[in-house]
């Protein structure tokens, strides 16, 4: 099975799953590609082995679908047959979404359906949440919205500020994406939940 990863930073989601991606795992990575030639994560994916591509989204201001065809010629080079998103911070297009229906999949830092979009801790803070997480779902139109392939838990604890929770979340986001990826690539999609 063929995974192509998408990127927009630091890729810490991405080296996971590439990392996880040995042995007996049933996929192996084919590209690493991002929306930003200066993303961090480019660097990593080259050292780990993987082959990696960048389309600026800034070359193609007010035009996503002029965007999307130059993303996808060295994404459809790559023949893959899952696409992740770690840390991708583009919204897609319906028509690039449904050329991948079934077969993209998305890690979200929240509890969803609780907080799509952006700031995601802050909000949980705010709300006086007792929780918060990540969630990895199947990419579907809407944003943030598709059906939930796993979800992890943290207690927001007394004090936190945004950034101690995300730095919490992403500790999870590492364990889960991984578990996730296996699972899907294997056909199974029975949601990976943490703690059990
Ligand atoms: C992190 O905030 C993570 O919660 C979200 O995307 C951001 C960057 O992730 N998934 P990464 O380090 O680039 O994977």
């Amino acid at each position: 099975t063929r995974v192509a990863i998408l990127i927009s930073g630091g890729g810490s989601n991405m080296v996971r799953l590439v990392q996880d991606m040995t042995g007996d795992h049933p996929a192996r990575p084919v590209l690493v590609a991002s929306n930003d030639p200066e993303a961090g994560g480019l660097k990593r994916a080259a050292d780990l082995g993987v082959a990696t591509a960048a389309v600026d989204h800034r070359d193609f201001p007010r035009d996503r679908e002029g965007f999307e065809a130059a993303l996808l010629e060295p994404l459809l080079a790559a023949r893959p047959d899952i696409i992740c998103l770690a840390g991708f911070m583009r919204i897609l297009t319906p028509g690039f979404v449904q050329r991948f229906a079934g077969r993209m999949i998305n890690i979200h830092p929240s509890l969803l359906p609780k907080y799509p979009g952006l700031h995601t801790h802050a909000r949980a803070i705010a709300a006086g949440d007792a929780q918060a997480g990540c969630t990895v779902h199947l990419v579907t139109p809407e944003l943030d919205a598709g059906p939930l392939l796993g979800q992890a838990r943290v207690p927001i604890l007394p004090g936190d500020d945004a950034d101690a929770l995300a730095a919490r979340v992403l500790v999870q986001e590492h364990r889960l994406y991984p578990a996730v990826l296996r699972r899907f690539a294997a056909g199974d999609r029975t949601p990976v939940m943490f703690p059990r």
